[in-house]
């Protein structure tokens, strides 16, 4: 894990009770689930017209908490999902479990790297929301093998949607730091964040620093997240290693983001 500004300070008072975890671990990942509740319908309307285009089930890698999983299955699509965090999943259990049953038997979920897939299912469809695809992109050649094992399962005219971050609102190198505080039934939380970029060696690093006081003890966080800055010659590079062809891509504008790429293969 990389730390920088009040985040490498904190880090180095060595502070004996911080917990260093993964950004889709334990709190922090509860913390994306509350923060995740907005679903933009744009996205969730290109998912939904190459799920009708292509006619089955959709693979979702990376599925998370499930906040495009639930979209897709409460309209009848079938979903299945993968992730490498037990605690998303388990978020997303959760909400499954509250679902009606027309809802629940449209979702299945495993625990896999999805660097590593194995799947049984059939599906016409894969997609990487939340351009997750960032996460994933530190080793082309992995990255292009994934891309691949999706195609081989595919039928002929199916589609894998994925997307990234096509240019950043804030160019500058760090963006300013952003606090919540949450008060519900006696626990106290507060949460600090900020991003970190490193356009020359396109690394954009996010640094978490959180606080939860309950029953008097106050437990201690620290996370950051690792996302390559993808360029668009790096993915098409990466598409060149794949057997897909590109049918389309769209752009929408994220206020808090900048301009988000979703871009459409097809085999
Ligand atoms: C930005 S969240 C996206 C969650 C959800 N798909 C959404 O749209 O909100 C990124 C997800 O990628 C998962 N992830 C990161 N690397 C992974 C990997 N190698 N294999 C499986 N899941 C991975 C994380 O656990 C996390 O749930």
């Amino acid at each position: 894990m990389e730390y920088y500004g009040i985040f490498k300070q904190i880090n180095e008072l060595s502070i004996s009770d911080i917990s260093k975890i993964d950004f889709y671990e334990g709190f922090f990942a509860e913390f994306y689930e509350s923060q995740s509740n907005v679903t933009n319908n744009e996205e969730v309307g290109i998912y939904l017209k190459n799920a009708y285009t292509t006619g089955g089930n959709v693979l979702e890698l990376a599925c998370g908490n499930g906040r495009i999983t639930l979209q897709l299955a409460r309209r009848g699509i079938k979903v299945i999902g993968v992730d490498n965090s037990k605690d998303m999943l388990k978020i997303l259990d959760k909400k499954v479990r509250k679902s009606d049953l027309s809802v629940k038997k449209n979702i299945v979920w495993y625990n896999q790297d999805v660097l590593n897939l194995d799947i049984k299912e059939e599906f016409s469809l894969a997609i990487i929301p939340a351009t997750t695809i960032c996460l994933l992109f530190d080793d082309i050649e992995k990255t292009a093998a994934m891309f691949n094992y999706i195609y081989d399962k595919l039928p002929i005219g199916g589609r894998l949607v994925f997307d990234y971050i096509s240019e950043y609102k804030n160019q500058e190198n760090k963006t300013p730091i952003e606090m919540v505080t949450n008060e519900s039934e006696g626990i106290k939380e507060f949460i600090m964040w900020q991003e970190f970029k490193n356009f020359d060696q396109g690394r954009a690093i996010m640094n978490f620093y959180a606080e939860r006081i309950e029953n008097n003890t106050t437990f201690r966080y620290l996370g950051c997240t690792n996302k390559k800055i993808i360029s668009g010659m790096e993915l098409n590079n990466l598409i060149s290693k794949t057997k897909f062809k590109q049918v389309e891509t769209i752009v929408i504008e994220n206020n808090l983001i900048g301009k988000v790429k979703y871009v459409v293969l097809e085999k």
